[in-house]
């Protein structure tokens, strides 16, 4: 015996996109998703009363199959694609699908464009500047002329910062679906990227305490990307963490329950709460001036979040203003 063929009802219910059935203008059936969308009952209702939209009235009346990208259903600035595919007889199939995570890609990238040119605009500018006061008046006297120089070789230098991290960021999201492959200690990692940081630690006048357990297992991970977040990690709290005059950083590395975890911790000034969300965005700073002063290009942490994904682990940063910040990263064994 053969079992009974579905409903139409269930079948279009078993689509998660808004896909509904119209004929001469009227809703004949609608599943639950377009429902949630129009939040009313559609079925049996007058389409211009159910979809109030110009463009996706009018290509559905021509009757014809289209795709057509419209905005503002169910919202003012929701994207979706609309196709409309003719059934048996007059009957329409219309189906929705949302396009806001493509067009949220789409702005981050545009973002990031004018960001990246504004970035390495700032430091062109300031070069083009001095170098054409050094070109035009031949008297600039030795002190001065030595200090353009500086200038433009710290400006040109920060230009180069930028485009290595910016490569390094992109060389990291290539390999994002590879999975790593060496065996790491991470332990050696956080010792290797004390080492890295001591001179800066000295010059801060900051102590760096180290707590890193004996006998941690392996990970399974790639050892310069997670060297380059330990850096990371460690130069933003001896940079943004350490004001006070016996302020002291602490590097822990430790097993948390299934996970190794690599922990950054200090007692400066921490983050207000409204920036913690943005701060793996690229370029983006808590105070520019400030960062800007130290090097910062506003990358470091947008590369630590890719590393983070790229070995599958989870990235959280806890701070309270006026106490100090807390970076702790994990990641599988295996
Ligand atoms: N431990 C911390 N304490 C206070 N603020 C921090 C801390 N870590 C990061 N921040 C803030 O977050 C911002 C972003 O950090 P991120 O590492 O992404 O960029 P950066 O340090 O400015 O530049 P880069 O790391 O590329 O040199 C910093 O500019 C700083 O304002
Ligand atoms: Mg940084």
């Amino acid at each position: 015996m053969t079992s009974p063929t579905p409903s139409l009802a269930a079948l279009l219910d078993a689509f998660d996109e808004p896909t509904m059935i119209v004929q001469r203008g009227i809703v004949i059936r609608a599943n639950a998703a377009v429902r949630d969308l129009l939040g009313h009952e559609t079925a049996g209702r007058d389409l211009r009363l159910a979809i109030r939209h110009p463009l996706a009235l009018e290509t559905i009346a021509n009757g014809k199959a289209s795709d057509v990208e419209v905005v503002g259903i169910g919202g003012a600035d929701r994207p979706w694609h609309m196709q409309v595919r003719p059934l048996d007889g007059a009957a329409l199939l219309v189906r929705l699908s949302d396009r806001s995570e493509l067009a949220a890609a789409e702005r981050m990238r545009t973002d990031f464009v004018a960001n990246a040119s504004h970035e390495l605009r700032t430091p062109l500018a300031t070069i083009i500047g001095y170098a054409e006061t050094l070109a035009e008046d031949g008297e600039v006297e030795t002190g001065t002329r030595v200090k353009f120089g500086a200038v433009i070789e710290g400006e040109a230098r920060r230009m180069l910062r930028i485009v290595e991290d910016l490569m390094s960021l992109s060389r990291i999201e290539a390999d994002r679906f590879r999975a790593p492959e060496e065996q790491v200690d991470l332990g050696e990692v956080g010792r290797i990227a004390i080492d890295h940081a001591t001179a800066l630690a000295e010059r801060r006048g900051c102590r760096i305490v180290a707590a890193i357990g004996d006998g941690l297992p392996a990970i399974r991970g790639d050892f310069g990307q997670l060297l380059q977040l330990a850096d990371n990690l460690i130069g933003n709290a001896l940079r943004y963490g350490c004001n006070a005059k016996a302020c002291s950083v602490e590097v822990g590395v430790r097993v948390v329950t299934d996970r190794v975890a690599l922990i950054v911790r200090d007692d400066g000034d921490g983050i207000a709460p409204e920036h913690l969300p943005r701060l793996t965005e690229r370029f983006y700073r808590v105070d520019s001036a400030r960062s800007r002063e130290s090097g910062g290009t506003g990358l470091g942490l947008a590369i630590v979040k890719h590393i983070v994904e790229r070995h599958r682990g989870t990235l959280s940063i806890q701070s309270v203003p006026g106490q100090g910040t807390e970076v702790m990263v994990t990641l599988p064994t295996g």
